[in-house]
């Protein structure tokens, strides 16, 4: 018989490298805490619906208990012989309370086992993600209502559109860290499901009691199929998913930060607590931290198709494929917990230069569409002021002058509809407070955005 805890059937031994391959306890030590939470659980039901004396029942929680002290210490060491977490914690429990240990398996496998402490991993976790997104959008708001009068120029295919608030730019973020967040919010609905008494993919011929354990673990509902149970990583899918939308988002805005604090923008300026310098280019200011988040959305990203491309394949019930599902969902974890945090102390602190943003509405052509406007309250069919504006623009382009350069009777040539109120519709300010209609950047809107989004963050 092989020394493993599942050996009675097996003669021959495993080399070391072999069982190394097989082996999670390398990452799946992580789940400690759950994995000693969920067995707590688990002998606790089964002490008290007499599957196991009761008397037995306390003797493993107790050893159960020792070891949560232990671990809590830093004293608990795993060893790839014991291939896993469950079967490592197993060990240490028989060491320490001798083969009564045995009894805690009893109306479990592995297999229900391995999926309740990955639920449990997640579900501790999520509320971390939602706290972190909050504090960002706390720091969007704020920033959004005391910059809501900086006017700066909006893009479209990276070229000079129209006037904004930069109170609007940092709102539209809002909203979709505000989505983020409400994906987190249905996450955990399907998070907070035990998988637990499943057993291996059947259920069990025990009298257990899984709203019991449910309610002890502070589980909101119960897997209602055996087979779905052990199966199902949705959870886990969900929360990849939700992750890489939201480093998406982060990515995008840091994009923006590093194009706007180089030199040709100098739009803003990154704190230097988070930039970096050259170790060769003594002017060099880089924005590491930005570039960074940007970056790692490709892991991000990689982990979820890992593990959809994991999943996709595999039969009902549990395989050993699924093993695969827990080292990305860490890492992405940490990832995105990390990002939240160096995002919102970078955009805490960074300096904007409304200056610059300003300057380069100066000779730009971002109000034409004021002026189509304008003609086309006028009665000009919108088409026509549009022809009209663009021949000033073309004007404006040969002799390198703005719109608002040009003399009243130059503009008059293209249009008698012109007159001199004209000049205050050009104005980048203007144009901005102008756009009133709902969810536009007048920068009236953007004070009252700022105040139904403070409303949604204080009702958290
Ligand atoms: N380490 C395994 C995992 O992470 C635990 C479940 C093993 N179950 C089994 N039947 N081999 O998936």
């Amino acid at each position: 018989m092989s020394d493993k805890l599942w050996g009675g059937r097996f003669t021959g031994e495993a080399a070391e490298w072999v069982d190394e391959f097989g082996a999670s306890i390398g990452f799946d030590y992580q789940m400690a805490a759950e994995d000693l939470e969920g067995s707590l659980a688990h002998v606790k039901m089964l002490g008290q619906e007499g599957i196991i004396p009761p008397a037995d029942a306390q003797a493993i929680a107790a050893g159960l208990q020792e070891l949560q002290e232990e671990l809590a210490a830093g004293q608990l060491t795993f060893t790839v012989k014991n291939e896993d977490i469950h079967l490592n914690m197993e060990a240490l429990l028989t060491e320490k309370i001798g083969p009564v240990a045995g009894k805690l398996h009893t109306a479990r496998s592995r297999n229900d086992q391995v999926a309740t402490d990955f639920h449990l991993w997640v579900k501790h976790r999520l509320p971390a993600v939602m706290s972190e997104l909050t504090t960002l959008q706390s720091t969007l708001v704020k920033l959004a209502k005391d910059n809501a009068a900086v006017i700066m120029p909006g893009y479209t295919h990276m070229q000079h559109a129209q006037p904004i608030s930069y109170g609007h730019y940092l709102l539209a973020y809002f909203e979709m860290f505000q989505r983020d967040y409400e994906r987190f919010e249905f996450n955990q609905k399907h998070t907070d499901m035990l998988p637990l008494g499943a057993a291996a993919l059947a259920g069990t011929t025990f009298p257990i009691n899984r709203q019991v354990v449910a309610h002890e673990l502070g589980f909101d509902a119960i897997y209602h199929n055996s087979l779905d149970a052990v199966s199902d990583r949705d959870f886990a899918l969900e929360f990849l998913s939700n992750a890489s939308i939201l480093i998406m988002h982060l990515s995008r805005m840091a994009e923006e930060l590093i194009l706007w604090s180089s030199y040709e923008f100098n739009y803003v300026e990154l704190d230097d607590t988070f930039s970096t310098g050259s170790s060769i280019m003594p002017q060099k200011k880089n924005a590491d931290f930005a570039e960074l988040i940007r970056g790692k959305s490709g892991m991000v990203y990689g982990n979820l198709m890992g593990l959809l491309t994991v999943m996709k394949g595999l039969p009902l019930a549990y395989n050993k494929d699924m093993q695969e599902d827990k080292a990305g969902t860490f890492a992405v974890m940490d990832t995105i917990l990390a990002a939240l945090k160096v995002f919102n102390g970078m955009l805490a602190t960074l300096k904007i230069h409304p200056e610059k943003m300003a300057a380069s509405l100066e000779n730009d052509f971002s109000n034409a569409t004021e002026l189509a406007d304008y003609l086309a309250n006028k009665g000009i069919p919108f088409r026509q002021a549009h022809a009209i504006v663009g021949a000033l623009v073309l004007k404006g382009l040969q002799e390198k002058r703005s719109l608002t350069a040009m003399s009243l009777t130059e503009l008059q040539e293209h249009s008698d509809k012109i007159e001199a109120d004209v000049y205050q519709v050009l104005d980048p300010k203007v144009a901005v407070d102008r756009r009133t209609s709902l969810g536009g950047t007048a920068v009236a809107n953007v004070i009252k955005e700022s105040q139904r989004d403070q409303a949604i963050l204080d009702q958290r």
